[in-house]
C-alpha cells in the first residue's frame, strides 16, 4: 500500500497539526522525516491543547506508531521532556520510534546558533535558536553525532571529543563565549541515552515492512516549502529539505513508495523570521490576519508576518513535490475583509512573472500582480459542508485551486477537529 506524503506549502505554520491530526486517524503509521524542534504543532484534542516539537501528532490516537525517521535531528532533552509531557497527559508514549541515524542537537549546537545569530547582525536569519542548522552543518561535515551513538558510551565520547575540540576553539577564539566541557555533556547525553534506548530503531526497515504489510503511512513535513535548503528562499531557510523528495529520503523510503502528495496552505501567507515575501500587508489586512489569525510563533512566539495569498508561491509548491491535492486552512480568518487580493503573477521591471524566480535578487525585486475578490462578512466557524459557505467564499476557494494547479481537498474553518470539511470535486 503506497504512503501518503502531508507537507506545508507556504513558508511553515500552514496548519499542518491539525491536518495531520485529520488524516493521522486513517493511518498506522505517522512519521516525522525531516527538521527538529523548530517545528512546533498546536493541536486542539477535545479541550487539550498540546503542544508538540518532535513527536508526529499521530501520539494523539491509540493505534498509531509515532515515528521519528533518520533525517530528524534531535534535541534529546526536547524529546524527553516531550514524552514525559504527553505521558502525563495519559498517552501511551512506549510506542514512539527513534531512527537511530538521526543526529543529535548538541549543547554547542545551541550556543552557536545563538552566538552566530548575533554576530550576523543585520544579516541575521532569525533562526528559532534551537541548534538546527549548526547540527546540520557537523552532519554534513561527517562530524555530528547520532542517536545510535548514544548506546556506545567509547564510541560517544570519541566522537564527542573530536567535535568539541574544534568547537571550543570557535567559541572561545571566535565569539569570546566559555568552552563547554566534555565530561558534563557527556555524562547528560549517556543518561538521557539509556531513557532512550527502547525506542532506538531501523525505521526504514520498519516502514518498508508495513508498506508490504498493507499499513496506511504517512510522511509529515515539518517547516514549508519555501523554507526548503534547495528550493527556498536561500538563505533565510531551515537548514533541511521539506520538499516531497526530501521527505522521502529522511523516512529512507523511495519514490515510487507514495502516491499521494497533499500540500497545507494557509487561505493567506505568513512568515516568521527574515527575507523576501511578496505579498507582506503590514497595513489594515495584515493586521487583521495577525489578530484574528492569532499569528504568534509556536515555537518562539514571535508575531508571524502576515500578506495575501499567493498563487506564485503555491504554484512552486505544486511543481517541487508534485502535490496531488490541497489542504487549505484557516478560510475563516478572511471573513470581514470587504475585498481580497489574490497574488496570480509578479511583475519584475517590464516583465510579468507567472513562475517563482529562479534568482533571489529578483525575489527580492518583484511587486504582486493581484486579483480583486469579493469578501464575505459571515462567519464561517459553524459551516460544516462546502455548500454552507457563502458564495464569495466558494468563488474564492476555486479561485485559489485553478491558479494554483491543484484540487482543494479539505478546507478548514477554525482550530477544532470537527472545523473541517471535504470540498467536492468538479
Ligand atoms: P531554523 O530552522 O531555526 O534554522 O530557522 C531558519 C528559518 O526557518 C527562520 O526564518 C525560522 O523562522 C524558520 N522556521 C524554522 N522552523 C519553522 C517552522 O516550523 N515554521 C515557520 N518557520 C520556521
Amino acid at each position: 500500500m503506497p504512503a501518503t506524503i502531508l507537507l506545508g506549502a507556504q513558508w511553515g505554520d500552514e496548519g499542518k497539526g491539525k491536518a495531520t491530526d485529520l488524516l493521522s486517524s486513517a493511518s498506522d503509521i505517522v512519521v516525522r522525516c525531516q527538521g527538529g524542534n523548530n517545528a512546533g504543532h498546536t493541536i486542539l484534542a477535545g479541550d487539550r491543547l498540546l503542544k508538540l516539537r518532535l513527536v508526529p501528532s499521530g501520539i494523539l490516537y491509540p493505534h498509531v506508531t509515532p515515528v521519528i525517521g533518520d533525517g530528524v535531528v534531535i534535541d534529546p532533552a526536547v524529546l524527553l521532556e516531550e514524552m514525559d509531557a504527553l505521558a502525563a497527559a495519559g498517552l501511551e508514549v512506549g510506542r514512539v520510534l527513534v531512527s537511530g541515524n538521526a543526529h543529535l542537537i548538541m549543547p554547542y549546537h545551541l550556543e552557536l546558533d545563538r552566538v552566530t545569530e548575533r554576530y550576523l547582525g543585520k544579516a541575521s536569519l532569525g533562526t528559532t535558536k534551537r541548534g538546527i542548522g549548526p547540527a546540520y552543518a557537523d552532519k554534513a561535515a561527517r562530524i555530528g553525532l547520532r542517536v545510535q551513538d548514544l548506546t556506545d558510551p567509547k564510541i560517544f565520547r570519541q566522537k564527542l571529543d573530536v567535535a568539541l575540540k574544534e568547537k571550543n576553539l570557535v567559541l572561545s577564539k571566535v565569539y569570546n563565549r566559555l568552552p563547554q566541557d566534555s565530561d558534563e555533556i557527556a555524562a547528560d547525553y549517556l543518561a538521557m541515552g539509556e531513557r532512550l534506548a527502547p525506542h532506538i530503531a531501523d525505521t526504514s526497515a520498519r516502514l518498508h515492512a508495513a508498506l508490504r504489510a498493507g499499513r496506511r503511512v504517512l510522511l509529515e513535513g515539518a517547516q514549508g516549502t519555501l523554507l526548503d535548503l534547495d528550493h527556498g528562499t536561500y538563505p533565510f531557510v531551515t537548514s533541511s529539505s521539506t520538499v516531497a523528495g526530501g521527505l522521502l529520503a529522511g523516512a529512507g523510503l523511495g519514490p515510487m513508495a507514495v502516491d499521494r502528495v497533499i500540500g497545507v496552505s494557509k487561505a493567506y501567507v505568513t512568515r516568521v523570521g527574515s527575507g523576501p515575501f511578496p505579498t507582506e500587508d503590514d497595513g489594515e489586512a495584515g493586521r487583521h490576519m495577525s489578530e484574528t489569525g492569532h499569528e504568534f510563533g509556536t515555537v518562539t512566539g514571535r508575531a508571524r508576518r502576515c500578506g495575501w495569498f499567493d498563487a506564485v508561491l503555491l504554484r512552486y509548491a505544486v511543481r517541487l513535490s508534485s502535490i496531488t491535492e490541497l489542504f487549505l486552512t484557516k478560510l475563516d480568518v478572511l471573513s470581514g475583509l470587504e475585498r481580497l487580493r489574490i497574488c496570480a503573477a509578479y511583475r519584475h521591471a517590464d516583465e510579468v512573472l507567472h513562475e517563482f524566480p529562479a534568482h533571489q535578487s529578483v525575489v527580492h525585486k518583484v511587486a504582486p500582480v493581484y486579483e480583486e475578490h469579493e469578501g464575505w462578512g459571515e462567519d464561517l466557524s459553524a459551516a460544516r459542508r462546502f455548500e454552507d459557505l457563502p458564495a464569495a467564499a466558494r468563488a474564492y476557494v476555486a479561485r485559489i485551486a485553478e491558479l494554483s494547479g491543484a484540487p482543494v481537498r479539505w478546507l478548514s474553518v477554525g482550530p477544532d477537529r470537527d472545523q473541517t470539511m471535504e470540498v467536492p470535486g468538479p
